[in-house]
């Protein structure tokens, strides 16, 4: 009998419309279109106006998932964030209620950039569990309200944006049914990636800049590319999988860089490796379904091929699976 497995059955993506440039952040901080370029790959990305938050673009990004799984109700929410609505409710509870989804549970996971590797695997222990049979996973992010608008260093990584997915119980032996979904940690590098106040540890700021998003950014940029890639061979073995099996490798887009670096440590040519940082930047958790969801929608990634999924961000956190592309209605 085979296994009762996790599904992809549908995804949507949302994007803020404002648009920031590089032109734009050269206008304003000591840096220059050809730096961002030449070191991220970037050459713009969206941001929220303002008085918008997570749940915003979470609705909007998960009725186009539920479109695309032409499903209206489902049976659990999972959200992805660094930047929820507020400290406290989670804001999934909020989406589900403005999806009118009724009393499901509704949760939101914390694990930076990864958040939608680990919501995977959330997803796929609620099927497997008996505990839904639907489950919608949605990574929102609006890295515009932590990110500090004075550290170059930052300000032009990140960008707002929102994408769901739609996973429902099935049969292993079916196209989008996840393989298995490889997790790691190491809270012994929490400081390289970090907003040092506002939390139970230091409420207030001590500094200027305790309130944003800080990173020591070429320190992870090393254990981005080791992490990724140790995660990213462990689940394609796990699946059963060889490397050169791999048609599309969909990553967290932190870096063209990182990217490139990892595709070269996989042995993987670059039109396997699916990227669209230069025109959103580091949407965190967002960034790998959003990466999906528009590759399905502009023919990156069809039917029958077979994507390794991977990310790595804060905590140190990172994570990688599996899974054959299904047919999709599209977005
Ligand atoms: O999403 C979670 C995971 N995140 C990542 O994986 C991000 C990983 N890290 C990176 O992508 C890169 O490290 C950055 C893009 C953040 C930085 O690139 P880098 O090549 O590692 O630069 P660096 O931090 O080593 O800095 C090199 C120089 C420094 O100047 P000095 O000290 O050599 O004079 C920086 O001050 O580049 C300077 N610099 C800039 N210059 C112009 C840093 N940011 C900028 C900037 N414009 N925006």
């Amino acid at each position: 009998m085979t296994r009762r497995a996790c599904v992809l059955a549908g995804i949507g993506a949302w994007l803020p419309p404002g648009v920031v440039t590089n032109a734009d952040i050269e206008a304003r901080l000591a840096t220059s279109d050809e730096w961002i370029r030449r070191r991220t790959g970037i050459r713009q990305r969206h941001a929220v106006q303002d008085g918008m938050a997570a749940s915003d673009l979470a609705v909007e990004a998960c009725a186009r998932a539920l479109k695309s799984a032409e499903l209206s109700q489902v049976d659990a929410v999972v959200l992805t964030t660094s930047t929820p609505d507020r400290p406290l409710p989670a804001t999934a509870p909020a989406v589900a209620a403005r999806l009118g989804l009724g009393p499901v549970p509704a949760f939101d996971v914390s694990a930076v950039c990864s958040g939608f590797l680990y919501g995977l695997a959330v997803a796929s222990g609620l099927v497997a569990a008996g505990t839904a049979d639907r489950v919608l996973l949605v990574g929102s992010e609006v890295y515009s309200s932590i990110v500090d608008p004075l550290d170059r260093s930052t300000a032009v990584l990140f960008g707002d944006g929102a994408a769901a997915a739609v996973l429902r119980a099935g049969s292993a032996d079916e196209p989008g049914a996840l393989g298995p979904v490889v997790l790691g940690s190491d809270g012994d590098f929490g400081d390289l990636i970090r907003i040092p106040a506002g939390g139970s540890r230091q409420r207030a700021p001590a500094a200027p800049g305790d309130d944003y998003f800080q990173m020591a950014g070429s320190e992870v940029f090393r254990h981005a590319v080791n992490r990724m890639s140790e995660a990213s061979r462990q689940a394609v073995a796990a699946a059963g999988w060889r490397l050169a099996d791999v048609d599309r490798l969909a990553a967290h887009q932190a870096n063209a860089r990182i990217l490139g670096a990892l595709g070269a440590e996989l042995g993987l040519p670059p039109c396997r490796v699916l990227s669209n940082i230069d025109a959103v930047g580091n949407t965190g958790s967002a960034s790998v379904p959003l990466l999906l969801a528009q590759a399905a929608a502009d023919g990156g990634v069809a039917p029958g091929h077979r994507v390794l999924l991977t990310a790595f961000g804060g905590g140190l956190a990172w994570g990688a699976t599996t899974l054959t592309w299904p047919a999709l209605l599209p977005c």
